[in-house]
């Protein structure tokens, strides 16, 4: 690396070498590890904006934006993946989020609101014991009664537990998780659904939480799955950092315009808006990386890599297929789980790792994302052998 491009800090310096280098293994969690920002970084600081304070506070569709935010940015970006996840046009409200996490606080929270709103009743909130636990916590916070529902062993919730631990007096409150965490399991939206619809007068809110499937599925042959006017849930989170690649964490929170409006009003006079949002400041920087990546990138190219994320999965299942090594895969997942390797190999892999009885006991799993190419899966496949 040449000296200007070196902090004068030998700690930090270090660190970032460090890091560079382990990205290119980094297969056990889904951060997308090809990123192409560099020009967008230029620009940037090109332009002086590395030297000022932006901030995206307030409604990005409201019309009193700040000359310093970059809304105008965003309310674009929404335009463009809305009707990737099925919005109908000019029917849905959304925001560029901090992280997927972010995006279901934002599910959760206003799914409860409206329940309460039409209802006047507490909901109950619904999700899957294998779902991320982000959603577990965000309920804790919002005070709401939690119900874990039982999965199946490839980790799908269970329909006929869902129908058991039903409250129908009580509104409903849903996280769909696609997938879950570890086995990367996608919840039958249909057969959830229809155990659901048992209960006719029982109100219902559906969150998706796709933070990491939503990215790859949108731009697939598979997009019905995260459609809402194919699928009828009330908002999904999707996380921007893994499938599309902005480098840090940021994610898409979409919502049907129905359920933004039945939200309180909240008429902040300093900020001059109905804020419905739960943040006040938010990152003016994502959505002009989210705006980068589509005029950049787009969807052409993130159709192909789509495609390969989905074949580079399917070439590592045969591979282990090959070796006689113990895998499992969900349909339409690029996670794939297999038994524990050796701490070598989990430690120089950054492999995320589980325990199931039903599965031989210690696990770990591959999220198979754009860096994650063929060369890569063969090198680590090398070394399962030989670690
Ligand atoms: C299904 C699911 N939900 C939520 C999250 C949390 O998203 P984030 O890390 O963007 O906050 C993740 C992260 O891996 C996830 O896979």
């Amino acid at each position: 690396m040449e000296d200007k491009r070196l902090s004068g800090i030998p700690e930090l310096d270090e660190w970032a070498r460090e890091a560079y280098a382990q990205s290119e293994c980094e297969l056990g969690y889904p951060g997308n590890q090809d990123i192409q920002l560099g020009d967008f970084f230029e620009w940037y600081s090109a332009n002086g904006l590395d030297r000022v304070c932006l901030n995206n506070a307030g409604d990005p569709f409201s019309s009193a934006a700040s000359r310093m935010s970059s809304h105008r940015f965003e309310r674009e970006v929404l335009e463009y993946f809305a009707p990737f996840y099925g919005f109908a046009p000019n029917s849905f409200w959304g925001l560029v989020s901090s992280c997927g996490t972010d995006g279901n606080n934002h599910g959760i929270y206003f799914g409860a609101s409206y329940l309460r709103g039409r209802t006047g009743r507490e909901p109950v909130f619904y999700v899957s014991e294998e779902a991320h636990y982000s959603n577990m916590r965000l309920a804790h916070l919002q005070n709401l009664e939690v119900r874990l529902v039982a999965c199946d062993a490839m980790g799908r919730m269970q329909p006929e537990a869902l129908a058991e631990c039903l409250t129908p007096e009580r509104p409903c409150l849903i996280v769909y998780a696609m997938g879950s965490t570890f086995k990367g399991a996608i919840d039958d939206q249909a057969a959830l659904n229809a155990v659901l619809a048992r209960h006719p007068r029982m109100e219902v809110y559906r969150h998706v939480d796709a933070a990491l499937f939503g990215g790859y599925l949108a731009f697939s042959q598979y997009a019905d799955i995260v459609s809402q006017q194919k699928q009828g849930f009330q908002s999904i989170a999707v996380s921007g950092h893994k499938f599309f690649g902005t480098g840090n964490p940021a994610g898409l929170f979409l919502t049907t315009r129905d359920i933004y409006d039945a939200q309180d009003h909240f008429r902040i006079a300093y900020v001059n808006q109905d804020m419905k949002m739960i943040n006040c400041s938010r990152s003016a920087f994502n959505p002009l990386k989210f705006y980068w990546l589509i005029k950049h990138i787009g969807t052409e190219a993130w159709q192909a890599q789509a495609y390969t994320l989905l074949q580079n999965t399917a070439y590592l299942c045969r591979r282990l297929e090959e070796l006689a090594y113990p895998y499992w895969v969900n349909e339409l997942s690029n996670t794939v789980f297999f038994k524990r390797p050796s701490d070598k190999v989990v430690e120089k892999y950054h492999l995320a790792c589980g325990y199931d009885e039903r599965f031989g006991g210690a696990l770990s799993h591959i999220v198979v994302m754009q860096h994650a190419t063929r060369e890569a899966i063969d090198t680590f496949l090398d070394d399962l052998h030989c670690m």
